[in-house]
């Protein structure tokens, strides 16, 4: 421990902190989370005062195992059908199971609840420790870029957030979102598990939510997963003062995926857009991604990347 920066916290500090009611911040296969316990509220308000986060926007929580999911949730069959992708990157919106230990800050006062199992040893080995279940966004302020590693988290928060240090994000984009009403289930956000995967385990068609829609995921906001340079999409050369973050044959600055995998884009996308706007240019220019696979996630973040602010 002693060789570690302050914010920089072990398993068992880590633990520790939660249990007492602080925020730390931990690894998953996705991305780093912003975690508090999920049971007290004070400790839940402060995920969105450090993150200055609207309140309106509900919070995803993480479980060690099914057996912690189920006492929070209400699962359907196709919602068992669904959980057979855990651990991983599939977020589920269910019916909050009454009584509940959980504290309505998490769920904004709505009667579904978003929870998953991360696909990650490390996140997995903290919530057990800790004993109860974690409330926890991406550990970057509202709006920005999502960290995919320790280091990106203490840039976003430095000593007021203590983090565990997991290394670099498998996945790199969030988790998809898929909200279940009985047998009927709609995709609320693209994310690292592609729809096709999906609808393999749900063994039927899974729509995508309309805009304006009855069930929506109230933090899709047009305007997110920000850098602080403009960002221009489909673009296959530059504009002065832009750098170009290019996919395949379109080489760029830095480039997603040289070899055109979607994967390993979605794995670099943060990252990348975080070390060209690091060089503060005016604007960073991105190639065409395809609109396949992963492709939707990687697309529908950088949309929201581009959108007007
Ligand atoms: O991969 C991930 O999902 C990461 C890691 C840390 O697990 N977490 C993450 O959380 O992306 P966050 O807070 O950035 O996004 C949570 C999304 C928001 O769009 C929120 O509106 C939606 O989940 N959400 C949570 N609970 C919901 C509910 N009950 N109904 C509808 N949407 C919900
Ligand atoms: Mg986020």
């Amino acid at each position: 421990m002693l060789d570690l920066p302050p914010s920089f916290v072990d398993l068992d500090a880590a633990a520790a902190l939660l249990r007492s009611g602080r925020l730390c911040a931990f690894p998953t296969e996705t991305v780093y989370g912003l975690g508090a316990d999920a049971t007290d509220a004070e400790a839940v308000l402060a995920i969105y005062t450090t993150k200055g986060r609207p309140r309106f926007n509900p919070l995803i929580v993480h479980c060690a195992d099914l057996e912690m999911a189920r006492q929070i949730a209400e699962f359907s069959p196709l919602a068992e059908r669904l959980a057979a992708a855990w651990p991983g990157p599939l977020t589920l919106v269910l019916p909050l199971r009454h009584p509940t230990s959980i504290t309505d800050i998490v769920t904004a006062g709505l009667d579904t609840i978003g929870i998953r199992i991360p696909d990650h040893d490390l996140a997995r080995a903290l919530i057990a420790t800790v004993g109860r279940p974690l409330a926890a966004p991406s550990a970057n302020p509202s709006g920005r870029l999502s960290p995919t590693t320790a280091e990106q988290v203490d840039m976003n928060f430095g000593a007021r957030v203590p983090v565990l240090d997991g290394g670099a994000c498998r996945d790199g984009v969030e988790s998809s979102i898929v909200a279940i009403d009985g047998e009927t289930a709609i995709q609320l956000r693209p994310g690292a598990m592609a729809l096709a995967e999906i609808e393999s385990l749900a063994g039927r068609k899974v729509g995508r939510a309309q805009t304006g829609a009855k069930v929506a995921a109230p933090g899709m906001m047009a305007s997110h997963y920000a850098p602080g340079a403009q960002v221009r999409l489909g673009a296959t050369t530059t504009n002065p003062g832009e750098v170009l973050l290019g996919f395949g044959a379109v080489a760029g600055e830095l480039n997603l995926s040289p070899a055109g995998d979607l994967n390993e884009a979605a794995r670099n996308l943060f990252s990348m857009l975080h070390a060209l706007d690091a060089l503060k240019p005016h604007g960073i220019a991105v190639a065409p991604i395809p609109e396949t696979g992963l492709g939707e996630a990687i697309n529908d973040r950088l949309r929201r990347a581009a959108a007007p602010r």
